[in-house]
């Protein structure tokens, strides 16, 4: 169902079981999610900007065609800050999804010379949620992409939580530029996390006090998990100062190998939530 959230057009979800999801046309990005009989799972920042040209802090950004600064494009690519349209919505027996399309046009070419197709579909059923995009080339040359569902999970209290299935992992620490194997058990976040995992095959677990959380993903090979923490929460200017407690970013990626995509061809990323 069409509707306005803060202002903005947006798409409701809710399957007949109560599972709910609301998700903006700008960016085609969730930012609400209610697992049935549950509370808000995604953390949304009360200072986001929305609108043309904004990205919004919270729900789940959808990066394309390029992550973060590895490449010429703006940071974490474009489509974040660009109105989607809305092909279809619709409730069924058990779930609601709906998809959300973005098609290349004259300024998405001038930054990035290539013809695609995107499309985000975002379901709900009793306690998943599963958003999968997909890219194809519209156009009659290969391109690279890269791709993420930067989801910013919301938390009771960021110093509590575990974040389990990354033991094993070589990952890249941005936070000092080196590479590292994880052996702890499970991830702990005690101050400013800027992580890429890579290569990560099993579904991860995060742990709070009182709920649990199942992530998983297919087609995306990398997790990049994130904490901006005190000081650089305080720099941003769509955050109040103590939320960088409220969330831990734990995102499904396509970072290391940008995907080459044939002309006519099509891939596909999913990352499922599920709620305990
Ligand atoms: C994460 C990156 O994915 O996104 C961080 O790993 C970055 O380095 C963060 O700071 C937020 O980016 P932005 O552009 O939404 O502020």
């Amino acid at each position: 169902m069409l509707t306005e959230f803060a202002g903005q057009p947006a798409v409701a979800l809710r399957a007949p079981d109560g599972a709910s999801a609301v998700v903006l046309l700008h960016g085609a990005q969730v930012v609400s999610w209610q697992p049935a009989g549950g509370g808000e799972r995604l953390f949304l920042s009360e200072r986001s900007r929305f609108g043309e040209g904004a990205s919004v802090r919270g729900g789940m950004p959808v990066i394309f065609p390029q992550f973060n600064e590895r490449g010429p494009l703006p940071r974490h690519g474009f489509v974040r800050t660009r109105a989607w349209q809305l092909a279809r919505s619709e409730a069924g027996a058990g779930d609601a999804l709906a998809v959300l399309q973005l098609t290349d046009d004259e300024e998405t070419r001038a930054l990035w010379p290539h013809s695609f197709a995107l499309e985000l579909t975002v379901c709900v059923h009793d306690d998943r949620l599963d958003v999968e995009l997909a890219v194809s080339n519209t156009g009659d040359s290969v391109f690279d992409f890269m791709a993420a569902l930067h989801t910013y999970l919301g938390v009771a209290e960021v110093e509590s939580v575990r974040l389990s299935g990354l033991r094993g992992c070589r990952y890249e620490d941005f936070t000092t530029g080196t590479m590292h194997v994880d052996e702890a058990e499970a991830v702990r976040v005690i101050e400013e996390i800027d992580r890429i995992y890579y290569g990560v095959g099993t579904p991860l677990v995060l742990s709070e006090t009182q709920r649990r959380l199942r992530i998983e993903a297919a087609n995306f090979p990398e997790v990049v998990v994130w904490n901006p923490w005190q000081v650089k929460a305080a720099a941003m200017a769509d955050l109040a100062p103590a939320d960088f407690r409220r969330i831990l970013c734990v995102e499904a990626a396509l970072i290391e190998k940008p995907l080459p995509l044939a002309a006519g061809e099509q891939w596909w990323g999913r990352q499922t939530l599920i709620a305990g």
